[in-house]
């Protein structure tokens, strides 16, 4: 149900005086990809070097929002949907507070991706597809989910009975099957430096 009698507020401080304060140009940098894929490891390890350069960021992590705000979420299609709307409109609340958001979610479909895409403004979204093939996520299997979704113990599992749709055209391709953990970071940051997020 949507809220009726509601006003937009304009804030006095804008995005671009908190950006200004803040030394930083803020942007969305959303990691999708099958579990195992390597998702929060090279978000980790790029919010890390990000630290390093005096850049202001915030790692969301599916696993750690899904012990919070999103606790009452599972994992239906439907479930997933409502998962990444709320995730991309808090995404959204960062990116206006002129800080470098990192997420680090399945995200299995591309209109939810599309969809928080357009939340922010032109540019600010850099989405970075960890292009892990499923049987190498499979075999790292680092929680043993993989296991439980092939016995039948977990259902609608990402890759075995539910479905991932790759992006179309990411800003950003990484395999961690191929990749050192130093070299994605390296392309990350080259991006940001490429697209004049970091000078
Ligand atoms: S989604 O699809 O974006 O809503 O998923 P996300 O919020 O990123 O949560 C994925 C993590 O939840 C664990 N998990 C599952 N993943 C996929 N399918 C099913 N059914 C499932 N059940 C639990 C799993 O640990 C995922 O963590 P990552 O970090 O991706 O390995």
């Amino acid at each position: 149900m949507t809220a009726s009698n509601i006003v937009w507020h304009a804030s006095a401080v804008t995005k671009q005086t908190r950006s200004a304060l803040n030394k930083q140009k803020p942007c969305v940098l959303w990691f999708t990809g099958y579990s195992g894929a390597g998702k929060s490891t090279i978000a980790n390890a790029v919010e890390q070097r990000l630290a390093s350069l005096q850049q202001h960021t915030y790692l969301l992590d599916g696993d750690n929002v899904r012990h919070g705000l999103n606790k009452d979420l599972g994992f239906t299609d439907e479930a997933r949907v409502e998962n990444i709307r709320r995730i991309g409109e808090v995404a959204k609340l960062f990116v206006d507070a002129g800080i470098i958001v990192l997420s680090a979610f399945i995200s299995p479909f591309r209109a939810e991706r599309q969809m928080v895409r357009e939340l922010v403004e032109e540019g600010e979204f850099i989405e970075v597809f960890m292009d892990t093939p499923l049987a190498t996520c499979e075999q790292r299997d680092p929680k043993g989910l993989y296991l439980k979704a092939r016995a039948g113990e977990i259902k609608n599992f990402t890759g075995i009975d539910s479905d991932y749709e790759p992006p179309i055209n990411p800003e950003v391709t990484l395999d961690t099957s191929s990749m050192s953990i130093d070299e994605c970071v390296e392309i990350v940051l080259a991006h940001l430096v490429n697209v004049g997020v970091l000078p």
